[in-house]
């Protein structure tokens, strides 16, 4: 039997052991040919015999055991060896940029207005008192003006708080008729879950004749826009208040998570406010000097139709720059 214990010893491969061990314990093996010996030894001779075979039988198990474990080991550091990854290693693969979920849904807002006719105007990001504010039926110390407290420099600049500056500026160097939207950044002083201090709006103007322009304009465009936004949605009007509007809506979807059935993000309503519009209030024309008109306009969160879009919780997140969640809108 001794050479059985150096076979053992001397294997280098799972293969081979596994060999050895069919060879030596098997039902055709060395040991069960050793105990069908048993049979031809003298009876008193027989107990020794035996004894001596269970041991070997012991120890070889033993053994094969003890090598089965240093040769699996083995076997695994090697594979892990051959397949290891080194993560320092350069790549040759360029990463491929994307636009940003925010400019990608604003793409998407200017393309459908585009496509009605609308022409794009941008404005300027530090605006004046008048055409942020005064221009719009904002007049100085009026409470509405809290709603959109923001960043002011010297002399009655500000950051704009809004795109509605946009309409102004662009009613005050053209002639009715108008038909654009504005989209650009805006800036509050505000940040949670769904704010931050800088933020995007989309802002849309119309003007006609007098009596050229009706509510139910406003609501066929702004329907058929939501829709082409967040298909098949249900859309409603709620009566609200602008001072650059009369009458104004404040326009809600139906709930893009839930479908309507009422859930944490739309606070168990059913519906999600994606904007606010509204008829031309008279005082913003006389503003800007315009006569015999009329018009409507809207103003949207391009970040809010983001989030909806893509069901991004936090809308903080679209700032950080953290290429692990924008690359999953590639
Ligand atoms: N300027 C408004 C806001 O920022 C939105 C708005 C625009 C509402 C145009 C009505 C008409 O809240």
């Amino acid at each position: 039997m001794k050479e059985w214990y150096d076979k053992i010893n001397e294997t280098d491969s799972v293969d081979a052991l596994e060999e050895i061990r069919i060879a030596l314990f098997g039902k055709k093996g060395v040991l069960a040919a050793q105990f069908a010996k048993m049979k031809d030894v003298p009876n008193e001779q027989k107990g020794a015999f035996a004894k001596e075979l269970n041991a070997h039988k012991q120890n070889l198990m033993n053994e094969f055991s003890a090598k089965k474990i240093v040769l699996q080991t083995q076997a695994l550091q090697e594979a892990m060896k051959a397949e290891a990854i080194d993560v320092s290693m350069f790549s040759t693969k360029s990463a491929v940029g994307a636009l940003h979920p925010v400019m990608e849904t604003m793409d998407r807002i200017v393309e459908y207005f585009s496509s009605m006719n609308f022409s794009v105007k941008t404005g300027n990001i530090v605006e004046d008192d008048f055409h942020n504010f005064e221009a719009l039926n904002l007049p100085k110390y009026h409470p509405a003006r809290d709603m959109q407290d923001t960043f002011y420099f010297k002399d009655e600049m500000l950051l704009r708080t809004h795109t509605s500056p946009v309409q102004i500026r662009t009613m005050l160097e053209n002639k009715p008729p108008i038909r654009m939207i504005a989209p650009g950044a805006v800036f509050r002083r505000d940040y949670d879950l769904t704010h931050t201090p800088m933020f995007h709006q989309v802002e849309g103007l119309l003007v006609d004749k007098e009596g050229a322009v009706s509510f139910a304009n406003l609501k066929f465009i702004l329907e058929d826009f939501l829709k082409y936004m967040f298909g098949d949605v249900d859309v409603r009007f709620r009566p609200s208040f602008f001072p650059f509007t009369e009458p104004s809506a404040e326009v809600d979807i139906s709930c893009v998570f839930c479908k309507g059935e009422g859930c944490r993000v739309c606070s168990h309503t059913g519906w999600l406010e994606v904007l606010g519009c509204g008829i031309v209030d008279s005082n913003v024309f006389e503003a800007v000097e315009y006569k015999d008109v009329s018009g409507y306009a809207f103003g949207l969160g391009v970040e809010r139709f983001a989030m909806l879009i893509h069901q991004i919780g936090d809308l903080r997140s679209l700032f950080e720059g953290d290429i692990k969640l924008l690359e999953q809108f590639q």
